[in-house]
């Protein structure tokens, strides 16, 4: 037996073990389909075409359509994407159901990563919540309106960590942390797949895009990944095998070469590493025509190669490449691919729906009278809005210039983002609607009426298509002038400035930072007349805004936060809400610094020294702008009595008392670094291994405990081993990852 293939049966005799009695469940009736099944159909499961009929009107009867309905007839489809609504999902099914000859019933995927209708914060933004538990919630919610609109699959939670703010889809993950983002991933895995997949309101999962997606070079999407082991093992990976330990049931892969070899076609990733030393026992789906992207990476000759090399590497289903149901079977007769591959595919998809019980009851998910009651439900209003809340980072308020008093008089609101009801919404809404989203001048409206608008120069010109660039203005500086005398006859004023919400996502990609378009200048106009002006930034990602850290007195960064967003910035504002996020990414003070994050390797010259033989650039500090892990509260948290315990060298014990010594109850999110000070493979200045938000009245103490154990002070070599080395160890606590206490101890 070849090695992956023993590691492939050691992965599956490990999960009998897990899921014992669930395996029995379904193994048996699996097994009896597998034997009735023609290898044509078998090839059908894996086949993933995205919606091209509504079939609750006239079938296809020409061109791709007609012969995509056909396959569908013929048993040749195992999934599909993108169709909409319970009717329409049901008759699909139907369809399928009653013509195919077995009556294998579909699954149903969608892009469910930050709700369906009701719109949650875009996960980076729920990421800065650092509250596991809203997060759950959130994902919960999500599952609850799509499942009831049909769907049973979602192509999220994207656990890609990522150190580039230039890369579009920032947005749609956990930042640029590890601990954070694997922790973040399973509660979002949780929240999809509930206690019970076979529910009507839960969903399939998918941890995505393994891997090594959030790398690519420069920021650029879809651009070439070339990493050390080190990174492969210790940054990227983590999050994925958490998922996979808290039973996500599929992974998709990515469309990136990673190091030359593509991961649609990497048996080293899906076989060796994801089936077979994890266990793994979903199925893995394609990106989007990643197959097929496999030519153009200069892998696969053609799509007939792209067959072999894809269903050889372990990835189950294809999604929209037409490689499997056009090339494998004829394949498979060749013998270039084992049979044996495909009846793990299919045996792995076919668990997967048991599991969501549409094997019993395909129309499960279809319930029309549930999408009524559910999209838009007041309860999912109230989720989404206590999550966006806790989101909304706090990065400057000088002397105290925020909250805003409730009825202060002449407050003028300026910038096109106020008015906004669409990009607060963010990208990656495939079900939402436009317009829903409560905007800034709706949500302070509830504070005070004393405010005047000025919009100032257009943000966006032109109609905002899904697959094209936002056409930003860069010209027409009219409502200059209004927004200039506006804000000169106000005592205070709030910009709302940033980005558009679909300027950030996949394919979304920015060689700069700065806040597009005319808006630093309008910023800089308004700031001459009137400099008591409060930021609040709407943006996908991290931006280098240095100029109104230098200049102004308060900065929220209130991200894109979905369909309360208005509702939860104003409650901050005017302290209806003592703001408690902390970044999930570090904001570098320019685009040259990029990548920057708060833990790299000290490299053999750190400096600062007096000559220019260090690490540094002559033109711009090291420093980020904001870290990771930074944010402000209305109150202050004080951190003392740092104590370590490390008689138990398998459970280190690290302690610190936390005071709220404001005059304003709020939440801290106390956070754990460790700095493994020499080892066999060089480890970071630190690394975050611990974090606890909890709220404290003003006064009142608290006592955090953290343990460290092999988990946390262990790495992987470079021969993806996990290593735990004895020496010393320095922990730092504090309320980010710079400053805090500092302690040691020895490993024995
Ligand atoms: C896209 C994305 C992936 C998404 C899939 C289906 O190109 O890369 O994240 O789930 O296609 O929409």
């Amino acid at each position: 037996m070849k090695n992956h293939q023993l590691k492939l049966l050691s992965g599956f005799l490990l999960l009998l073990g897990i899921h014992g009695n669930l395996f029995a469940q379904y193994e048996a009736k699996i097994d009896s389909l597998l034997r009735i099944m023609t290898l044509e159909e078998k090839v059908g499961q894996m086949n993933q075409y995205n919606g091209f009929w509504e079939a609750t009107g006239t079938s296809p009867s020409s061109g791709d359509a007609k012969v995509k309905y056909e396959h569908l007839k013929k048993g040749r489809v195992g999934a599909m994407l993108n169709v909409r609504g319970a009717e329409n999902v049901r008759a699909l099914q139907e369809f399928v159901v009653k013509e195919s000859r077995l009556g294998i019933p579909l699954i149903f995927g969608l892009d469910v990563i930050h709700g369906h209708k009701t719109l949650a914060p875009i996960p980076l933004a729920e990421a800065a919540s650092w509250d596991l538990k809203a997060i759950e919630q959130s994902a919960r919610m999500s599952a609850i309106e799509s499942s009831a609109v049909g769907i049973n699959w979602t192509f999220a939670p994207m656990v890609d960590i990522t150190r580039d703010a230039r890369w579009g889809r920032v947005m749609e993950g956990a930042g640029e942390d590890t601990y954070l983002g694997a922790k973040i991933g399973v509660a979002r895995v949780r929240g999809f797949q509930g206690e019970d997949l076979s529910a009507p309101n839960t969903i399939a999962a998918t941890a995505k895009h393994f891997a090594g997606y959030g790398f690519a070079e420069a920021g650029r999407d879809y651009n070439t990944v070339d990493i050390g082991t080190s990174t492969l093992y210790n940054i990227i990976l983590p999050p994925f095998k958490a998922a996979v330990e808290n039973n996500v049931r599929t992974v998709m892969n990515s469309f990136n070469v990673i190091n030359g070899i593509p991961s649609t076609a990497n048996a080293f990733l899906q076989r060796d590493i994801l089936k077979g030393e994890w266990g793994f026992d979903g199925f893995v789906v394609s990106d989007w025509g990643s197959g097929a992207e496999m030519i153009d990476h200069g892998f696969a000759r053609d799509t007939v190669d792209v067959a072999v090399l894809a269903a050889n590497a372990g990835s189950d289903m294809d999604m929209e490449s037409y490689a499997y149901v056009r090339h494998l079977k004829r394949m498979v007769e060749e013998g270039k691919v084992d049979i044996a591959y495909v009846d793990d595919a299919v045996r792995r998809i076919l668990r997967v729906k048991y599991e969501l019980g549409l094997m019993d009851d395909p129309y499960r998910y279809c319930d029309p009278e549930r999408e009524k009651e559910l999209l838009y439900h007041p309860d999912h209003m109230a989720t989404v809005l206590d999550v966006a809340k806790k989101s909304i980072v706090l990065l400057k308020n000088e002397k105290g210039f925020l909250p805003l008093e409730k009825h202060q008089k002449k407050i003028a609101v300026i910038g096109p983002l106020a008015a906004d009801k669409t990009s607060p919404l963010g990208n990656w809404r495939i079900g939402s609607d436009d317009g829903t989203a409560v905007s800034v001048l709706e949500g302070l409206s509830k504070y005070t009426e004393n405010y005047t608008y000025s919009k100032g120069p257009d943000f966006v010109v032109g109609p905002i298509e899904f697959a094209l660039e936002a056409k930003i203005n860069e010209t027409d500086t009219t409502g200059f002038a209004e927004a200039i005398r506006v804000a000169g006859a106000s005592e205070v004023v709030i910009m709302v400035l940033g980005e558009h919400g679909i300027q950030s996502g996949e394919g979304r990609s920015r060689a700069r930072l700065d806040l597009p378009g005319l808006q630093q200048e309008l910023l800089e106009a308004v700031y001459a007349v009137n400099p008591n002006i409060v930021l609040v930034l709407m943006n996908g990602r991290p931006l280098a805004i240095t100029w109104a850290d230098e200049h102004l007195p308060a900065i929220v960064e209130a991200w894109h936060l979905g369909s309360q967003s208005g509702n939860a910035i104003a409650a901050v504002l005017f302290g209806d809400y003592n703001p408690s996020g902390k970044l999930p990414m570090t904001f570098p003070r320019s685009v040259g610094q990029v990548p920057i994050y708060y833990n790299p390797y000290n490299t053999g010259r750190p400096g600062p020294k007096d000559e220019v033989f260090w690490s540094h650039y002559t033109d711009e500090s090291n420093k980020p702008l904001y870290p990771f892990g930074y944010g402000l509260s209305y109150t202050h948290f004080e951190y003392s009595g740092i104590h370590v315990d490390a008689s138990n060298p398998k459970a280190v014990k690290v302690q610190v008392t936390v005071k709220n010594t404001g005059k304003v109850a709020g939440e801290e999110v106390a956070q754990l670094y460790i700095r493994d000070r020499v080892a066999s493979v060089v480890r970071p200045v630190k690394e975050l291994k611990g974090f606890e938000k909890f709220a404290l009245a003003p006064g009142e103490s608290k006592t955090v405990e953290f343990v460290l154990t092999d988990a946390e002070l262990g790495f992987y070599d470079n021969s993806g081993k996990f290593v735990v080395e004895p020496g010393e160890f320095d922990v730092m606590v504090g309320g980010s990852s710079e400053g805090g206490l500092v302690g040691k101890f020895e490993l024995q």
